[in-house]
Parts: structure tokens; sequence; C-alpha cells
């Protein structure tokens, strides 16, 4: 990450008034060919445009007008295995990153291949959830803008993760068991049903819908692009809040 210094914008700003000077300079002599007339207005130019030029920020620094406010927020994508979570989250990931935003992703999938001991008991599972939702709050706070997807199967683990965040926005991708289990793109509910994964959600494990979520899509009867582009409008103009422009 690179942040502008103070000392840079002051060579940046030096650098400027020299060529801007030495153009002005290069003009006046061309029109009246006098080196004495072009130095004498390049140099009260400096002076003034230097002056002009402060106080023109200063003012433009006053007002607000033509700016944005967005707000930064965590868009918590909660679903079965299988419902489209991740797909929809890697759609929404990258379209607000072409929009120039600072923004993270967190998966169940990867934090799980970097911590693979995390198991999926309803205490591993709260934990796993609770921690990394810790990290989206931390990552809010700092201004940038987190999209996960996580099954985040209870309730309360959830509600704890709106607690630490400002702007929770909860996504539930509510395409039915059926419909994932007839997916089954992992091949992982063949395998819950005849025993070799147990405690998977769904099959042998509960998943507690959302109470009141901010979004709900279907991925079973709405395409992943329908879906996208209502959870995109939603974010336009959510609760009189601004969140991508
Ligand atoms: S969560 O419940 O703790 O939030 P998480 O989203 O991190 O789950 O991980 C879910 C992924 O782990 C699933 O997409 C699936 O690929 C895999 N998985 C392996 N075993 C299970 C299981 N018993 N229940 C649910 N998902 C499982």
């Amino acid at each position: 990450m690179y942040i502008e210094s103070h000392y840079r914008a002051i060579i940046k700003t030096a650098s400027w008034r020299i060529l801007a000077t030495f153009i002005t300079g290069l003009l006046v002599y061309l029109f009246v060919g006098r080196i004495d007339i072009a130095a004498f207005v390049g140099g009260a130019e400096m002076i003034t445009k230097l002056v002009v030029y402060y106080t023109h920020e200063r003012i433009w620094n006053r007002f607000n007008f033509g700016k944005m406010h967005v707000e930064p927020f965590v868009l918590w994508f909660t679903g079965l295995s299988g419902s489209g979570k991740s797909t929809l989250a890697n759609k929404l990931y990258s379209y607000i990153k072409d929009k120039g935003y600072r923004i993270e992703r967190l998966d169940g999938d990867t934090v799980r291949e970097i911590f693979p001991q995390t198991g999926f008991s309803k205490e591993e599972r709260d934990s796993h959830v609770k921690r990394v939702g810790y990290i989206a709050s931390m990552l809010e706070k700092n201004g940038v803008i987190v999209v996960s997807s996580f099954i985040s199967p209870y309730q309360e683990a959830r509600d704890f993760v709106r607690g630490l965040c400002k702007n929770f926005i909860e996504v539930h991708v509510s395409t039915s068991l059926e419909e994932c289990e007839r997916r089954d793109i992992k091949g992982l509910y063949a395998k819950a049903r005849n025993g070799e994964i147990k405690h998977f959600t769904g099959i042998s494990d509960p998943y507690e819908p959302p109470r009141n979520p901010e979004i709900s899509v279907d991925t079973e009867h709405k395409t992943i692009e329908q879906c996208f582009q209502y959870i995109v409008k939603e974010l336009k103009k959510k609760n009189g809040i601004t969140y991508i422009g």
C-alpha cells in the first residue's frame, strides 16, 4: 500500500509550479520576444498562482458538494452448502472491486483450507464464524468492504457478528435443501446421506434461517444474474445509506 507523503506532495507542487511557470515564460517570450518581460510575468504568475491555488483548495475543502458519501459494510452471505453463496459473493466482489473500492473477500472453504483443524460441531462452527466475523468487523472499521460467505447456520453466531459490525448486511441465500442436494456440486450431500460425513448442514445438522435478513435471494427460482442484479440494486440504497455508487 502506498500513501501520499507530505514530502512527495511538496515536491509535486514545486515541480508542477516550475513547469507551469516555465511554459508561461516561454509563451510570453514567443509572443513579445523579450526575456526580461518573460521572466517578470513568470515570476508574478508563480507567486499569485501559489496564493490563488491554496485559497481555492481551502474553499473547496469546506464543501462536500459533488462528493458521494459511501459507508464501508460487511455483506454476509449465509445459506446451505451449494446454495450459491460463493458464486454470488465472488460476482459481487469483482463488481465492487472494479469500481475502485477497497474490498476483501472471506470464504468458508478458503478459511478452512488454511485452518483445516476447524471442525463442524456447533461449538467449532460458532467459534469459526465469530472469529471471521471479528476480522470482518476490523476490516470494516478500517474502511474496507467485506464480502463473506459462510454457511453460518446458527442465528446466535450471526447476531454476534452483526453486533460487531457497523453496517452488517445479511444476505440469505434461501435455495432449498432439495435443490442443493439435487445439485450436489461437491458430492458432499451423497456422502452425508450414507453417513460418510457427520454433522452435515441440512442432513444431520440444523440450519437456522435468518429471522430478518436485509436481503434474501433464491438461486433456484431466479438465475445467478437476476439474484446478483437484485443485490446490487439493494446496495445502491438501503435504509437511506448508499453502500455502492
Ligand atoms: S460453517 O458452518 O462453519 O459456516 P463453512 O462455510 O465455514 O461452514 O464451510 C462450509 C463448507 O465446508 C461447505 O461448503 C462444504 O464444502 C464443507 N463441508 C465439509 N463438511 C461439512 C459439514 N459437515 N457441514 C457443512 N459443510 C461441510
